[in-house]
């Protein structure tokens, strides 16, 4: 069997050492990929050059494309893979839009009674601030479009939300995609990934994991595409997984069956337990990046086969082993803003028994080098979330390069609660 992975990042890298792991495939291949994927073969095509990723498929005769990036699926390359019969896993860019708008997936949950924060959703910035004036603080501001994880602003003052809205609708800074916001009411609570694999009205959760946002220890700083992640979740319990799955994820999937638009892929709840139950902060079309770091290390079950007999329409049991695991996010230093590039990083060879899973790396000179805001993730794994999280920070100490930083506090007031 052939694979290939879309993406070029932590997630995928994961997603290649499971397969790898697995032990199926003959060949696994990723475009573009990173330098750091010495599983598979990298292939340089673009994630969104759809028609020359169906070439590929088509030449190489790939048994599974797996897509890992939401600008893959928002440029259609699902449609594109599904019109030549090419078997992908992913959903159309049509039933991404769950995760591509914003104020898609608020009307949709507004529709079919899911669970989630009020929200206003303006194109006019006089409008947005009339409306800003009425509602308490803090606040949240968030930009329509895909933005990287980047466009959404905790806003603890009226001033500072003006700013913000200023900034989106009137220069435009994340261009289109923030032509368009939603200002939204801010929950309060302990927040959650979960994600299911999902083909139509068939569904499979997975385990919790838990995302750390914010650049620095203290939940400080401005919100990344994530610093660090561990599942399971201790804080959330089986009566929360059930709610969220019911509430949350089962009515989702038969809304967009009920839209036109059913969903194949990954789909990806973010959710806060408030003190009124649980409740959507976001929805995703693909797997997360860095929860997928975290939770396929403890699927037991082959990832192709779930994937092949979902796309197939049968149900799929997926086995989860009861490891805990914690992973750390090394960034570039300045990351989310502007980060320093090029810099080698040694001492990689001298890590022992965690997952490497490169986020932005390239070979400079015969060197692993940074290339990326995000660049390395180290999963650690143990019985209990406590050795993991010894077990990833004891190994993170040998990695030498001097422009990168790390959370220390991934994992710790969950232990310690
Ligand atoms: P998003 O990209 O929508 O996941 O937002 C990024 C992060 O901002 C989330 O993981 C939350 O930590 C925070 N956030 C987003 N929306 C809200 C909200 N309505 N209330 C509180 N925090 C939020
Ligand atoms: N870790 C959050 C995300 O993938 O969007």
């Amino acid at each position: 069997m052939k694979v290939l992975v879309i993406g070029r990042g932590g997630r995928e890298h994961a997603i290649i050492k499971k397969i790898a792991r697995d032990n199926k495939a003959t060949q696994i291949f990723c475009a573009p990929g990173n330098d750091g994927m010495s599983e598979a073969t990298l292939v340089p095509i673009e994630e969104t050059n759809v028609s020359e990723l169906a070439q590929f498929a088509t030449d190489n005769q790939i048994n599974l494309t797996i897509v890992g990036p939401e600008v893959a699926l928002m440029a259609g390359v699902v449609n594109e893979f599904n019109q030549l019969g090419l078997p992908i896993f992913g959903p159309t860019k049509e039933a991404a839009l769950i995760e591509g708008s914003k104020a898609f997936a608020k009307y949709m949950m507004n529709k079919y009674n899911i669970p989630t924060a009020t929200y206003g959703e303006f194109t006019e910035m006089e409008e947005a601030i009339a409306y800003l004036k009425n509602q308490s603080m803090p606040i949240v501001i968030k930009a329509d479009g895909l933005a990287a994880g980047k466009g959404v602003v905790i806003c603890q003052t009226l001033e500072e939300a003006e700013s913000t809205v200023k900034e989106m609708i009137l220069d435009r800074k994340f261009d289109d995609a923030s032509s368009k916001i939603v200002i939204e009411e801010f929950l309060e609570g302990e927040e959650f990934s979960l994600m299911a694999f999902v083909s139509n009205k068939i569904y499979q959760a997975m385990p919790i994991a838990r995302d750390y946002k914010r650049a620095y220890d203290g939940d400080l700083g401005l919100n990344t595409g994530g610093m660090g992640n561990h599942s399971p979740h201790p804080l959330i319990t089986d009566a929360d997984y059930e709610e969220a799955i019911h509430k949350v994820i089962e009515p989702m999937t038969k809304a967009m069956i009920a839209e036109g638009i059913p969903f194949t892929g990954i789909l990806y709840a973010g959710l806060m337990k408030t003190t009124d139950g649980i409740k959507v902060i976001e929805f995703n079309a693909r797997f997360g990046d860095p929860e997928t770091e975290v939770l396929l290390p403890r699927l037991e079950t082959d990832l192709t086969d779930i994937m092949l007999s979902l796309l197939d329409d049968k149900e799929v049991e997926c086995i989860w082993n009861d490891k805990a695991t914690v992973g750390v996010v090394l960034a570039a230093k300045g990351y989310p803003s502007t980060y320093v590039k090029g810099t080698p990083i040694k001492g990689l060879e001298n890590l022992i028994d965690v997952d490497i899973c490169h986020m932005g790396t390239k070979l400079i000179d015969n060197q692993i080098s940074l290339n990326g805001g995000r660049v390395l993730f180290v999963v650690g794994c143990g019985d209990t979330l406590e050795q993991a999280r010894q077990k990833v920070y004891q190994e993170i100490e040998k990695i030498d390069c001097k422009d990168l930083f790390y959370r220390k506090d991934i994992a710790r007031k969950i232990i310690n609660s």
